[in-house]
């Protein structure tokens, strides 16, 4: 059994540092320990949160820039949209019937949502929010992905797909692998200008596809204390600090903490970091732009992505329909 890595990114908002650092990064370093890598822009997953089709058009291209100027290489790695694999929706209804309710009541997206609702539990809910996790189990399944890099926030979606996977196992055919989570540690996540997660539902990140200017302005905006130069400071719980380390050596991390202990200001501090994260993308957003400017490129590495998958998809929607009696009348 080949190994096979599946990753997918939902296509909504601009990718910022925490979806490079803790997604896009990771999983491309992952790609060279597996026989096969899958990465996608998970399209239909973004009409569930955004029903704005420029911000959706928008969002698969930056999406799509990210992890090819991040280095994706497309002759090596297979990197398709969702949308042009209809076979996964036709699984994912396969896998909606084998798929108990009550699993889906305890989906934590879904109970989020629904606590936020007072009288009518029900209000703002969609289907498509409701089974959100059936969908991303047919995205692992339709190519019997045996490793999934995903947040923390995304390990119930994955035991979620195992437990879709083993009723089916056992409902028809021993089709669908287990696949397993591959997953960062929590205090590995990014923090945003606020201090909380970096996310594009509290806006406030630090884009990844941005200018210098852009970059610069967005750190300034991290949230310190009032703490004034000479004062010394604490970078335990410091966002600038905690940002600063993912972009540097064990000896510079040092120096800034002692820097910290005497005094810097945050706007120098500041500025350690911008250097720091700047003179990392700077070649992501060198790419970038090269790629921004040649306008087919992109469709056309995503037809030839899903003209390599569909196949395999196909394939396996056969054995799924004929294991369910959906065949040819013999
Ligand atoms: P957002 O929270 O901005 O909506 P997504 O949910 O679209 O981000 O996440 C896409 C990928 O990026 C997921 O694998 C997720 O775990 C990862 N990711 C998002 N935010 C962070 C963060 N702050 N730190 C680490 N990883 C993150
Ligand atoms: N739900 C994931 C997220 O929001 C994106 C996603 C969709 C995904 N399908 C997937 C991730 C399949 C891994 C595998 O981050």
């Amino acid at each position: 059994m080949n190994k096979r890595i599946l990753t997918g990114i939902t296509t909504t908002g601009t990718p910022h540092i925490g979806n490079y650092l803790g997604a896009i990064k990771p999983a491309l370093e992952l790609a060279s320990d597996f026989d096969e890598s899958f990465f996608f822009l998970a399209d239909y997953h973004a009409i569930i949160k955004n029903s704005n089709r420029n911000e959706i058009e928008q969002s698969v291209k930056d999406v799509a820039l990210s992890w090819l100027a991040s280095g994706l290489d497309p002759a090596q790695s297979f990197f398709y949209r969702q949308s042009d694999v209809p076979e996964i929706l036709e699984l994912s209804w396969i896998l909606n019937c084998v798929t108990a309710k009550g699993l889906m009541n305890r989906s934590h997206a879904y109970k989020a949502a629904t606590a936020l609702n007072t009288s009518d539990e029900d209000k703002g809910i969609s289907m498509g929010l409701f089974s959100y996790p059936v969908l991303m189990a047919a995205d692992i399944l339709i190519f019997n992905a045996t490793h999934v890099p995903v947040g923390p926030d995304q390990m119930q979606h994955l035991e979620m797909t195992r437990d879709i996977a083993g009723k089916f196992n056992h409902s028809y055919k021993k089709i669908f692998e287990l696949p397993e989570a591959i997953t960062q540690e929590a205090d590995q996540i990014i923090l945003g200008q606020d201090g909380r997660k970096m996310s594009k539902s509290y806006k406030n990140i630090i884009p990844l596809l941005s200018t210098e200017k852009v970059l610069k302005k967005s750190i300034a905006k991290i949230v310190t204390n009032s703490l004034e130069p000479g004062d010394p400071k604490d970078f335990n719980n410091c966002s600038v600090f905690s940002l600063y380390c993912h972009f540097s050596s064990d000896d510079e991390q040092s120096d800034l903490k002692e820097s910290y202990k005497n005094g810097i200001s945050w706007g120098d501090a500041k500025n350690k970091l911008f250097e720091k994260v700047n003179e990392h993308i700077i070649p992501i957003r060198e790419s970038y732009n090269s790629l921004n400017s040649n306008k087919d490129l992109i469709n056309e590495l995503l037809a030839e992505g899903s003209a390599k998958v569909r196949p395999m998809a196909k394939e396996l929607l056969l054995e799924v329909r004929d294991s369910i009696g959906i065949s040819r009348i013999s």
